[in-house]
């Protein structure tokens, strides 16, 4: 087909949603929130043009951004992170572009910066330090994915003489393991390691854990002196359905003091150069539209769901695990899952993650599809018309109900 004529896409939207909607019920294994929408915003989203090009701290020549809010979301952010005044920070395309960030600021500031993540810690990261040709050691992890302090301590001790660049993670992908910070902070602080940067991508558990901290999972924020910028995701906790990321320094990167570029207005201190200024409307909307005690909400709702799956599921002989702070619920790799469910894993675990738009009934009903594939019975089938009406948007109004 080609794009020659103009052609009706209606259909195409309308089978798009559709689809969306049927995937919707059994989509229980990536961590994007789905349970706030942005309908309030449908003009500004679709009929305004925004840019947030360079520093969200000055306009730069064009007036149609939204900088003004962007500042507010890095300070709603930062405060919930417990950054001090001198913060700096700015709305990034997603958590890989705000690691990236930090670690070039790392080179800038250390051109001999090793970089030390673990080998749970995001696939991008390595790939990271690699594009920025920085070299990379990979630290081991515990049996729930979380670093091993001691084996950080080793080869920190190893390279001693160099600086170093710490990738934690708050919420690893697969288990949600969180890297204790404040124990990475002492190791450096034991082998007198200062010139050394400790960047947290805390892109799916920074979020829940600043807004209901528990009690047995280490802090993941500038209270713990040395942590030096934290990155957490839009698209994942706070529902904005597109993928962006919240960028936080304890201080202004070294690219920060850069001069404005003359055809921009603007300091040129971002990864990239136009910046997307609805993705600021949309975190700001999840933000301060619905408000933190909201939020809070959501995050104890999470977690008494995923501890309810986590029972359903042993409760069928499932050796199902999860973190005290976790929406994920990981266990064994089995052999062989339900059909049709999204439960994606790495080889030594599967997990399951119920974020907010998760319900009690589906978990019921992969529990159910789990014992009918262990026990080998076929599932029920539903009739094609009830199949139709279930993925429609709408669904409800349409059966009345
Ligand atoms: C721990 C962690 N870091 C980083 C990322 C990547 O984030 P993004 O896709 O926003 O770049 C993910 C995504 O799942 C993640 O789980």
């Amino acid at each position: 087909m080609t794009a020659d004529t103009a052609r009706d896409l209606r259909p195409l939207w309308t089978a798009l949603l559709g689809q969306a909607a049927e995937h919707a019920r059994t989509n229980i294994g990536y961590p994007g929130a789905t349970d706030i929408t942005h309908q309030q915003l449908a003009d500004l989203m679709t009929g305004v043009l925004l840019n947030n090009i360079g520093s969200p701290y000055d306009g730069g020549h064009g007036r149609n951004h939204t900088k003004d809010l962007e500042v507010e979301v890095v300070n709603i952010v930062a405060d919930l992170f417990n950054a001090p005044a001198t913060r700096w920070g700015y709305v990034t395309g997603g958590s890989t572009e705000g690691t990236e960030h930090a670690l070039l600021d790392a080179r800038r500031r250390f051109p001999d910066a090793v970089v030390y993540t673990s080998a749970s810690a995001h696939y991008k990261v390595g790939e990271l330090a690699d594009k920025l040709m920085m070299p990379l050691v990979v630290i081991g992890t515990d049996e729930h994915g979380r670093m091993d302090i001691a084996d950080l301590y080793a080869e920190l001790a190893r390279r001693r003489d160099r600086a170093a660049a710490i990738v934690a993670t708050a919420g690893t992908t697969i288990t949600e393991a969180v890297d204790d910070i404040p124990a990475i902070v002492a190791a450096c602080e034991r082998l007198s390691i200062t010139r050394r940067r400790i960047h947290i991508d805390a892109a799916l558990s920074g979020l829940p854990l600043a807004l209901v901290p528990e009690d047995e999972t280490p802090l993941v924020d500038f209270s713990v002196p040395g942590v030096t910028s934290i990155i957490t995701s839009g698209h994942k906790f706070l529902s904005t359905l597109t993928p962006c990321g919240v960028l936080i320094y304890r201080d202004p990167p070294n690219a920060a003091t850069t001069a404005a570029v003359s055809y921009t207005g603007t300091a040129n201190v971002t990864i990239g150069g136009s910046r997307s200024g609805h993705s600021t409307l949309l975190l700001y909307a999840s933000l301060a539209g619905l408000g933190l005690d909201a939020h809070r909400q959501r995050v104890r709702a999470c977690r008494q769901t995923a501890e309810y799956a986590c029972q359903r599921l042993r409760g069928i002989g499932v050796d199902a695990c999860r973190h005290p702070h976790g929406f994920t619920v990981y266990f064994p790799s089995p052999p062989r899952l339900p059909e049709r469910w999204i439960i994606p894993g790495d080889g030594r675990y599967h997990r399951l993650i119920c974020m907010p738009q998760v319900t009690r009934d589906q978990i019921d009903e992969l529990v159910e599809a789990w014992s009918r594939m262990v026990h080998r019975v076929p599932a029920p089938r539903r009739s094609l018309a009830r199949r139709l009406l279930s993925a429609a948007p709408n669904a409800q109004s349409r059966t009345g109900g």
